[in-house]
Formats: C-alpha cells, sequence, structure tokens
C-alpha cells in the first residue's frame, strides 16, 4: 500500500523480548518459578537468542522511527537477574534517541513475590507513569496512546486480567482523544486471527467486555499487543472502527519460516493506519501488511 500524504506519527511496537537466565538456586525455584526455569532451560534459551539484542537495538534506531511502545514480556521468570538485562536493553534503545512506552507482560508479573515487590515498576522506574495503568500518553503529532493494563500472577495457567475499573479507566482516557487512537496492551482481545489461536489458559479474562468498550467508543482504533509471539493483522469481525495487530516475539527463532525475529512499524495517517512488518531472514525485510 503506498501513502499519498505523510503520516500523522509513526511508532514501533515490539513484543515479548524473554531475557532469560537459568537459575540455579534450589531455593529459589520452590514456587512456579520451578516451572518456568524448567521452560527456559530446555526451550526458552534455543527460541529467543539474547546475542541479537544490541543489533536487534541498532536496527530499530536504523528505521529512523524514535517512538517505541513495548508490551511487556520482557523477562521469562521475573528473575532479578532477567530484569537487569531487560533494564540494559531499553537503556541502550534510550540512548540511540529512541523515546519509549512500555506495559508490563504475564512473565514481569510471573510470581506472586514479583508482583509484591513491584520488580517491573523498580526496574523501570522514570518510564512506569507516575499515576500508574491506565495511562494516556500523547506522540508528537498528537495520536493518542493509551497503555492498558492486562496481566496478574497466576498460580499455573498464563492468564491475564482487564478489570472492570481499569476498562471504564481507559474509557474515560479515550473519550478525550482525537481518533485516530493507538490502544496497547499485552494480551489480545481476539482469541483466535488467522495468525494464532490461544488457548484457554492463555487468555485475557474479560476479553469481550474491553473489546466492547473499543467498538462502542466511537473512534478509529489499532488495538496493538503481543502474548501470542505470532504476527496478525486484522480487523475486527464485529466492529468496523477497530484494527488488531499482535506482533510476534522481536527474538523468536522461527526456522520453519527462516525468521530469526521481528517488530511491526505503524503509521498513523488521516485516514487510519498503515503497518509494516519487519522481519530478520538472514537480513532485515519491511513488509507492507
Ligand atoms: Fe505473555
Ligand atoms: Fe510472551
Amino acid at each position: 500500500m503506498t501513502e499519498t500524504k505523510l503520516p500523522v506519527d509513526r511508532l514501533l511496537h515490539v513484543a515479548d523480548l524473554h531475557f532469560w537466565r537459568v537459575v540455579f538456586d534450589p531455593l529459589r525455584l520452590a514456587n512456579k518459578r520451578f516451572l518456568g526455569n524448567l521452560n527456559v532451560a530446555l526451550r526458552r534459551r534455543h527460541e529467543f537468542r539474547m546475542e541479537r539484542a544490541k543489533p536487534f537495538a541498532d536496527a530499530l534506531a536504523a528505521t529512523e522511527v524514535r517512538h517505541v511502545v513495548l508490551t511487556g514480556d520482557f523477562t521469562s521468570t521475573s528473575a532479578e537477574e532477567e530484569f537487569e538485562l531487560a533494564s540494559e536493553f531499553v537503556r541502550g534503545l534510550q540512548r540511540r534517541g529512541l523515546t519509549l512506552s512500555i506495559l508490563a507482560g504475564n512473565h514481569d508479573v510471573y510470581t506472586f513475590e514479583a508482583r509484591r515487590k513491584r520488580r517491573f515498576e523498580r526496574c523501570f522506574a522514570g518510564l512506569v507513569p507516575d499515576t500508574g495503568f491506565p495511562a494516556r500518553k500523547a506522540l508528537p503529532g498528537g495520536t493518542g496512546l493509551i497503555l492498558m493494563p492486562t496481566v496478574c500472577p497466576n498460580f499455573l495457567t498464563a492468564r491475564g486480567r482487564a478489570s472492570q475499573v481499569d476498562i471504564e479507566a481507559a474509557h474515560r482516557l479515550l473519550a478525550d482523544c482525537t481518533s485516530p487512537v493507538i490502544v496497547a496492551a499485552h494480551y489480545p482481545v481476539l482469541h483466535r486471527t488467522y495468525g494464532y489461536a490461544s488457548r484457554v489458559s492463555r487468555r485475557l479474562r474479560n476479553a469481550e467486555a474491553l473489546r466492547r468498550m473499543l467498538g462502542a467508543s466511537g473512534k478509529r482504533i489499532l488495538y496493538v499487543c503481543g502474548h501470542v509471539h505470532r504476527f496478525s493483522y486484522v480487523q475486527d469481525p464485529e466492529y468496523a472502527n477497530v484494527a488488531h495487530l499482535s506482533t510476534g516475539a522481536f527474538f523468536r527463532d522461527d526456522p520453519e519460516h527462516g525468521r530469526q525475529g521481528e517488530f511491526s512499524e505503524i503509521h498513523v495517517c488521516d485516514d487510519g493506519f498503515r503497518v509494516f512488518r519487519h522481519t530478520h531472514e538472514g537480513e532485515w525485510r519491511r513488509q507492507a501488511c
């Protein structure tokens, strides 16, 4: 798709970095982290290649788009060491001149202890809004960006939660935005698209209530999320004013399709949105969607 006019705003979307460290101390494995750590040891260390952090940060900066939205899952088990890696990466983006908006993913509140100690908020102090989430920002061209909280710790599942209070607060923030608006969250509100199908144990509780609120808002909305680790860009089948973008995991190795990671680029235009998918296939490629 070609653009006849310059976009009002441009931003990048980066999802699910999943920095990982294998924890060897048995005293620190006496909770859900035991399962998460096993998953890291067996799978994530091959799937999420941390050595790509620096060249991939360079690739984001090379797009010349200056705003990046990161929708969470910075870590794998919410361990302090993983937050340190994530923090180093985020500081590296800032050093490259990028402005950031961030949200927590379910892996950033992986244990009740991590939530209680507010590890995410402490790690990203200065980036987490003082008033908490949901929060509204304005991009340089005036586009509203709503950051919607959708995560909570769980004993065994990977389910998210959009509380009624947060949905109502987001509704009020949205009411003051001029259309079009970006709404970013960790979890998708659609459970299935051509790109993914979420198991019940990995879905957002109350997703329909959030989706209904967006649909009834009267604004043109791009709902941007991660969590599913797969790219998809679809029109909402019921609400003509809402489109949904899920971006694949930033460092995820996908040998089946010859990809080594990805991110999305969003252009906000007077008449809506344009989405470009950047994939690393030996080198970076950019494709209009
Ligand atoms: Fe997630
Ligand atoms: Fe994830």
